[in-house]
């Protein structure tokens, strides 16, 4: 066994063993309102649920040399966000959406994405998802040893919008038909593998 110490490695290995070793990480694709009231939408795959009751989620955003991220500003100056879930029919657009842009131009444009009004905050959704949470700020803890590395933000979810083929009669979402997509290292992604099941021990 290799046995590293973070604060003895690179940055960069660190990353690495991280970003190899976390996998599959769900990615949301993220849709937030600027002052401007343009939409950006940008994918992030350190998203995760936080609870149930209330539904909340997380979402870590890096910072860039210290600098927010636009999906980030716009959080902290709005305090709402949609999140929708990146599957295999959506993953090539919204990829697209991960450009850098100018802070006022909107990705969905450049991806040809549309919007959708949603029904509790005032950033729409995309309608190219087959699941979409409207999500309220709870709480943002910018981290790192000085603060300035990455914001997390916890999001209460106010409502959700399931597409009908993914939603079944017991309430139970199908995998299959959500068909998922997972990120994994660099440009790699994956799809869902074989289903099993294993029941807990009583
Ligand atoms: C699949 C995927 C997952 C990503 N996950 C994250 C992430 O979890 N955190 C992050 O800060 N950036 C992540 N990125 C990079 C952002 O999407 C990228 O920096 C984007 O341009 C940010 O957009 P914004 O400036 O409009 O917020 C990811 C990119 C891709 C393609």
């Amino acid at each position: 066994m290799y046995s590293i110490n973070p604060k003895e490695a690179s940055e960069k290995d660190v990353n690495k063993i991280l970003k190899g070793t976390i996998i599959p990480r769900p990615i949301a694709f993220v849709t937030t309102m600027s002052e401007e009231m343009i939409v950006n939408g940008a994918p992030f795959s350190y998203f995760n649920i936080v609870t149930t009751n209330p539904p909340m989620i997380s979402l870590s955003i890096q910072r860039v040399d210290g600098e927010l991220k636009d999906t980030a500003r716009n959080i902290y100056k709005t305090n709402e966000f949609v999140v929708h879930i990146v599957d295999r029919d959506n993953v090539a657009k919204i990829n697209e959406t991960a450009a850098t842009l100018p802070y006022n131009q909107s990705e969905l444009d450049l991806a040809k994405l549309t919007q959708v009004p949603s029904e509790q905050v005032s950033v729409p959704g995309i309608k190219e998802a087959k699941v979409r949470m409207e999500c309220k700020l709870t709480k943002a803890i910018p981290l790192g040893y000085n603060e300035t590395v990455c914001d997390l933000f916890i999001g209460e979810v106010v409502q959700f919008h399931l597409d009908e083929a993914i939603y079944e009669e017991n309430g139970r979402i199908s995998a299959e038909t959500l068909n998922p997509v997972s990120r994994l290292a660099g440009a790699e992604y994956a799809n869902i593998g074989e289903l099993f099941t294993i029941e807990r021990p009583k």
